[in-house]
């Protein structure tokens, strides 16, 4: 599989190991770094393995910073993207069969090695279910004017309407 990796000053130990696992298990890798402890942006590392994914270039993405928040909200700015920050294998694969997460988002700071491992292998090793699910994946990427609208008038009504799920969808 080919994988974009991202990672800022706090998580590009990790993001080495994990290229180095995953060359060493026949994956095709992109590496978009940071490659030293220099302080860098991790926004920028988001978007540059976001857009490589959405684009078609990756076909998943793993993206590390010290807390795995920061670099998930950015990578997750790109239209296209499901990013998850995940610290746990049943969130990795949840993230995988009900929300077909295309970026993983790991922690190198608050995660050991060993559960990132199982993370990354968790991540890339699991299906999306499909079936109920596919159409609230759509739904993340029509949050546009007619979407908003919709939410607006549901926040003023106090309610919200028409979420439920269709019977041949169940
Ligand atoms: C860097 O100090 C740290 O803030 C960053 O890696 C990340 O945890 C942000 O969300």
């Amino acid at each position: 599989m080919k994988i974009a990796l991202g990672a800022d000053h706090a998580g590009f130990v990790d993001k080495d190991r994990i290229a180095r696992m995953l060359r060493d298990s026949g994956h095709e890798i992109m590496d978009y770094g940071t490659h030293d402890a220099t302080p860098v942006d991790y926004p920028q590392y988001g978007y540059a393995v976001g857009e490589a994914v959405a684009s078609g270039q990756a076909e998943r993405g793993i993206v590390v910073c010290g807390s795995s928040l920061g670099i998930a909200m950015a990578a997750n700015k790109v239209p296209g993207v499901r990013c998850a920050p995940v610290a746990e294998p049943l969130s990795a694969e949840l993230a995988r069969r009900h929300n077909d997460a295309n970026v993983l988002a790991v922690s190198e700071r608050l995660t050991g090695w060993e559960m990132l491992e199982r993370l990354v292998q968790v991540f890339l090793a699991t299906p999306f279910d499909g079936g109920r699910h596919a159409h609230r994946v759509e739904q993340l990427f029509e949050f546009g004017d007619a979407q908003r609208s919709r939410t607006l008038r549901d926040i003023e009504r106090g309610t919200v309407s028409g979420a439920e799920t269709p019977k041949e969808m169940l």
